[in-house]
């Protein structure tokens, strides 16, 4: 594993091994840390804007007692803005750090990065149809955690599924698992792409599409929120309000299951819903972290 570019690269071996070191780093994170990884050097390349994963990355070297470098906004401070082409970036900055953590703008940045840099290259997120293999981790790491178990699941992801990297790489995840059960709820404009698709019916993991969440709600034990861009369905007459969450649809839910949500959010999940002990976000959230350590600690340690 010397680069994370996408989730299929995880074996289920691999992933409990994450999820038991993910369980010491919450330990050494809530202690204050340790300077274990004080020689380390992190680059956190970010073309895109992020709050969660960029802080978390970067509080996750700090935690390890490593350094940081560091740009927020490479398409203007980074040699992009002069044409500087990703893989000579990359070549630069490789020489200044032991790990590359990228969010690139296009579908296969990371890819690209990963076959010509000479230190490990974690994807943060590239494209907007592409992966986000960190977050689908620790969103895996937080169903685990909530859920006790990751065989038998099943798991309703809601929103704009078509380009929605986080749910691409989760239902990678899922589909490693033992009778999982998924649900694809979307309008049919933005739902999950046909190469989803085809992965789970090699896998032969069973799943349905469907327009709304009513049929289903009761029933499942997660629920992936994602976020609608609503000018993505302008004139399309489509009551987007059908897959927000709010105090009713709560009410319909299983006592047991949990509220998943990538964040950041808009509308589709009310405020009156964060009081719920079902609301996991802000705990998936809070897991970023401790998985980015776990991940990083991987990579040094090799
Ligand atoms: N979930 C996620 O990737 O959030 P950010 O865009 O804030 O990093």
């Amino acid at each position: 594993m010397r680069h994370i570019v996408e989730s299929q690269q995880f074996t289920v071996p691999k992933i409990l091994e994450l999820f038991e070191r993910t369980e010491l780093m919450k330990k050494i994170a809530l202690r204050g840390g340790t300077r274990d990884y004080e020689h380390k050097i992190m680059a956190s390349l970010f073309y895109k804007p992020s709050t969660r994963t960029r802080f978390s990355f970067e509080a996750a070297m700090f935690r390890l007692g490593g350094k940081v470098l560091s740009t927020e906004q490479a398409m203007e401070f980074s040699s992009e803005i002069e044409g500087e082409r990703l893989e000579d970036t990359i070549r630069i900055i490789a020489n200044y750090c032991d790990v590359i953590v990228l969010r690139h703008h296009e579908e296969g940045g990371a890819k690209r990065a990963a076959a010509i840099s000479p230190v490990p290259i974690i994807n943060a997120g590239d494209g907007s149809g592409g992966q986000h293999p960190t977050q689908a981790l620790l969103d895996l790491y937080t169903i685990y955690n909530e859920c006790k178990t990751l065989d038998g699941l099943s798991v309703a992801f809601v929103g704009a599924l078509d380009y929605g990297r986080t749910v691409r790489s989760l239902a990678y995840l899922l589909s490693k698992f033992e009778r999982v059960k998924l649900y694809f709820v979307a309008p049919k404009e933005i739902q999950i792409k046909p190469d989803i698709l085809e992965h789970l019916d090699e896998k032969g993991v069973n799943y349905q599409l469907l327009d709304n969440i009513g049929e289903i709600i009761g029933k499942v034990d997660v629920v992936y929120q994602t976020r609608i861009e609503r000018e993505r369905l302008e004139n399309k007459h489509v009551d987007l309000s059908q897959y927000n969450i709010n105090l009713d649809v709560l009410q319909r839910m299983k006592y047991n299951s949990i509220i998943m949500h990538p964040l950041p959010r808009s509308v589709e999940i009310d405020h009156s819903v964060d009081a719920d002990p079902r609301a996991a976000y802000f705990r998936q959230a809070e897991n970023g972290l401790y998985v980015r350590m776990a991940l990083l600690t991987m990579i040094f340690d090799k």
